[in-house]
């Protein structure tokens, strides 16, 4: 261990992420709250991320960290499919387990749905992420506000 190590506390054990569906009007506050601070003020993907279109039919989760509420997802059922969009963890928050705790909770009410398969356009820079879950590749790259995405993925039976 190095004196760097000696003086930096252990980062917290990823059992402490907690995620539960929003039910509630706060809830939907920091999920806006917190696609605001990664998609607007980050990576300057879009304007605006209220009520965009799905929203009020869709699953939306939240995560948190002891009292901070850190990341947020939500998934939309068409027919037999299940398609995952704007999920996102705080960037100070990331790196500590919260994305694949967001993404199992998403999985989990997907199968729970009876959704054949899931769907989502992934940030081609999350591919990693994405397919350490299950997820594959479909189709070729694109471009949606300047940001390279991958259609992706995952059957379930
Ligand atoms: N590239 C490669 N691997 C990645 C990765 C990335 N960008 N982000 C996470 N991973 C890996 C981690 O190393 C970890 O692997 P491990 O379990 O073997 O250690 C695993 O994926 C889970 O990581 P986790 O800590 O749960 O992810 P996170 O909390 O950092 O969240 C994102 C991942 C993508 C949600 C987060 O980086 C984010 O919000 N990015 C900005 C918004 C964004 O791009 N959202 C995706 C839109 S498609």
């Amino acid at each position: 261990m190095t004196l760097v190590d000696q003086q930096l506390p252990d980062p917290p054990p990823r059992q402490d992420v907690r995620v539960w569906v929003c039910s509630s009007l706060e809830d939907i506050e920091a999920v806006y709250a917190i696609r605001h601070e990664v998609f607007v003020t980050e990576q300057h993907l879009t304007r605006s991320v209220q009520d965009e279109p799905d929203d009020r039919y869709s699953i939306h989760v939240l995560a948190s960290l002891g009292a901070e509420v850190i990341g947020t997802g939500r998934v939309t059922f068409i027919g037999d499919e299940a398609q995952i969009a704007w999920v996102a963890v705080r960037g100070p928050m990331r790196g500590l387990g919260a994305g694949r705790k967001i993404m199992e909770r998403l999985i989990e009410e997907s199968r729970a749905h009876g959704s054949r398969v899931i769907s989502l356009n992934a940030q081609t820079h999350a591919l990693p992420f994405y397919e350490q879950l299950g997820f594959r590749s479909v189709g070729r790259r694109f471009t949606m506000s300047n940001i390279e995405h991958q259609h992706m993925i995952m059957e379930l039976c």
